[in-house]
């Protein structure tokens, strides 16, 4: 999730980008850069800025060395494919150096087009996957010239390689394939999802901005015209907003914007005219941070699968992971260490990776992990678990498993955080930047990415068919869909029982196996934003001693789920009803959460939500989202800050 903005018009272009990042720095920040033409000494030259780190450290390489013009592309990243580096940073240059891309998102098969791009001659500068959409475009304008246009003059390609203030000369090229062309031919070849916005040095005062998945909106102001990933970056300028859709791509002059399809059919520009105010605005209309990152699930999770599984054959790709597959098939168990919502998604990960790679896991408290005197082994995998990756309990357990001869991976949600630079591989979570500071989509994420792990476990120990894992990938890739689906049905209804329950004094979360991480999960959302006393449990556990706490009093959330495919998940729900049925024989009021089409349970409770049926290993990310929603609802209820939660921090970097 990374932050774009882009410009034409009479203003002076710099403080326009600028500002406009700064107001989507909440997208990322590893990395800012910044590419402009127009200039009125230079008029057809691209000048190219770049800096790690946050934005300042852009505005202080543009002080040490000004640029200006009159058109031009920022942008503020969250790092996926590559460090947080200023080579990594974007804008990235296609092989000429004349032309110059911005991108939110990930290229699924960047590695396919890499490899066919390097057989071509192409060479590459950076770790990223979007300095490919530069080279694809290039390839592009090189196959129109190949196929009979008349060539271009080749003293008129300067390249920027000797000078690293990135200035670039041209002259005028008429019989070039038009950019805007060279763009829509060149997504057709990219799988996976992008928000660009490309500028030519040979197109001047043409800025083309297309998208297939993140967000891209198109601002039209007073003969001026805007591209941002989000309506914040430019709200400021103009409120009159086409938000452009998948499979668009707008081209922004100085007379206007024109929107086609892929195929260059033309398209209207559907003026929206947005009311937010700007705070508003940086939470996309959403009231809190943490609503809008619950409603972001989908996305993280689609985000979280990209480019790393196989709809053809099921596989698994982890290029990431240091680790051969003879360690991986020698290992003799794994060791998760976490904290709090991350230590919940580990203990998920555990009936996962259990399952299905048929591999003994630990899972420890981080912060307990080194007081314990633990005996991991060279066979014994750590894997550490991380939204920040800066955790300094997390960081304590991944020295002590290293410190004892084990090797770590880790899952985190920010690259080139200090537990993946320790680490012989990380799968990132692509959940974005999270604001809110009780985990929502980050937890989603790391549920998905401990599935892929766990998939890919099995497969390189081979205790998976191929048949298996094609069914646990497709049933994998519909799950962004049910995502949406219970964001759409079960809001309004979390919304209603929170004033019913918003005045309860204590709760009580069950579930059974894989579900009752869900319960500590669902207990720890209520109790972190509404300060109300809750508790998980696993569900068998209440007759041996927690039943005395019951009365009608009593909200009880109980996880009942079931994959009616599988019989021990039909097995555990049967269990669930029966622990139900004490809870209710003892006037507890019980809400429960069940798939859709379970009636036999609505006899018994007070309560149902539904959500979609799944596989047994993908329920808990969709159940916990109406537990995300009932304890946000409550702590609305309650005029609590939800988004900064009294003595709590977003990354907890003391021991
Ligand atoms: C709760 C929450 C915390 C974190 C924990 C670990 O909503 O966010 O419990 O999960 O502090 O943080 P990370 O995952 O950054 O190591």
């Amino acid at each position: 999730m990374c932050g774009i903005v882009g410009y034409i018009g009479p203003k002076s272009v710099v403080p326009v980008i600028i500002e406009g990042l700064r107001r989507l720095e909440y997208r990322g920040y590893d990395s800012a850069g910044i590419a402009v033409g127009g200039s009125p000494e230079h008029p057809n030259k691209l000048d190219l800025r770049r800096a790690p780190g946050k934005l300042k450290n852009l505005e202080t390489v543009i002080a040490a060395s000004p640029i200006d013009g009159t058109y031009g592309i920022g942008h503020t990243r969250w790092a996926t494919h590559g460090r947080p580096t200023e080579e990594n940073a974007h804008p990235h240059r296609d092989g000429t150096g004349t032309l110059v891309v911005v991108h939110n998102g990930i290229v699924e098969n960047y590695l396919a087009l890499k490899k066919s791009l390097i057989a071509k001659g192409h060479t590459f500068q950076s770790e990223t996957d979007t300095e490919i959409i530069a080279h694809v475009i290039q390839d592009e304008l090189e196959l129109h010239e190949k196929m009979g246009a008349p060539r271009l003059d080749s003293e008129t390609w300067v390249s920027t390689e000797a000078n690293e203030s990135q200035a670039v000369l041209i002259s005028n090229t008429p019989d070039r394939l038009p950019l805007d062309e060279a763009v829509r031919r060149a997504v057709k070849r990219l799988t996976g999802a992008f928000a660009i916005g490309v500028l030519s040095a040979h197109a001047p005062d043409t800025l083309v901005a297309a998208r297939m998945g993140p967000p891209a909106v198109i601002g039209i102001g007073e003969g001026e015209f805007f591209l941002a990933s989000d309506v914040p970056g430019i709200l400021h300028h103009t409120r009159n907003i086409h938000f452009l859709q998948d499979g668009e791509v707008a081209v922004l002059t100085k007379t206007g914007v024109r929107i086609t399809d892929f195929e260059n059919n033309e398209l209207p520009l559907k003026i929206q005219r947005i009311a937010w105010d700007p705070i508003q605005a940086e939470k996309a209309g959403y009231k809190h941070f943490m609503l809008k990152e619950i409603n972001e699930q989908p996305r993280a999770v689609r985000d979280t699968t990209l480019g790393r599984v196989s709809l053809e054959t099921g596989e698994i790709f982890l290029p990431e992971m240091q680790i051969s597959q003879q360690e991986f098939k020698a290992a003799t168990g794994i060791t998760i260490a976490a904290c709090g919502t991350s230590w919940h998604s580990g203990l998920a990960g555990k009936f996962m990776i259990e399952r299905l790679a048929r591999l003994p896991v630990d899972v420890d408290y981080a912060s307990e992990y080194r007081y314990r005197d633990p005996i991991p082994d060279a066979t014994n995998l750590g894997l550490l678990i991380t939204q920040s990756g800066e955790t300094a309990d997390t960081i304590a357990a991944q020295q002590e498993l290293i410190r004892k001869g084990s090797k770590t991976l880790a899952i985190c949600n920010v690259v080139g955080a200090a537990i993946t630079r320790a680490a012989q591989g990380t799968i990132t979570t692509n959940a974005g930047p999270e604001i809110g500071v009780a985990s929502t989509k980050a937890f989603t994420a790391q549920l998905t990415a401990l599935f892929v792990f766990a998939l890919y476990l099995a497969q390189q120990r081979g205790t998976i068919t191929p048949e298996e894992s094609l069914h646990y990938v497709t049933e994998l890739s519909k799950i962004p869909a049910k995502l949406e689906e219970v964001l759409r049905t079960v809001d309004a209804q979390c919304c209603e029982l929170a004033k019913s329950f918003s005045t309860a004094r204590d709760f009580l979360f069950l579930g059974r196996g894989i579900h009752y991480p869900i319960a500590l999960e669902g207990a720890l959302k209520l109790k972190e934003i509404s300060y109300i006393h809750a508790e998980g449990y696993p569900a068998g556990e209440m007759k041996h001693g927690p039943n005395a706490l019951i009365d009608e009093t009593l909200p009880v959330v109980c996880i009942a789920t079931k994959d009616p495919a599988d019989p021990s998940s039909v097995l555990k729900y049967e269990k669930t009803l029966s622990n139900i049925q004490e809870v209710t024989a003892r006037s507890g009021r019980v809400i429960a959460i069940a798939v859709e089409g379970d009636h036999e349970i609505t006899q018994l409770v007070e309560h149902t939500i539904h959500i979609p049926a799944a596989p047994e290993l993908l329920l808990p990310i969709l159940e916990v989202v109406p537990l995300q929603l009932l304890a946000y609802h409550i702590a609305v209820r309650r005029g609590c800050d939800v988004d900064q939660p009294r003595n709590l921090a977003k990354s907890v970097t003391v021991e």
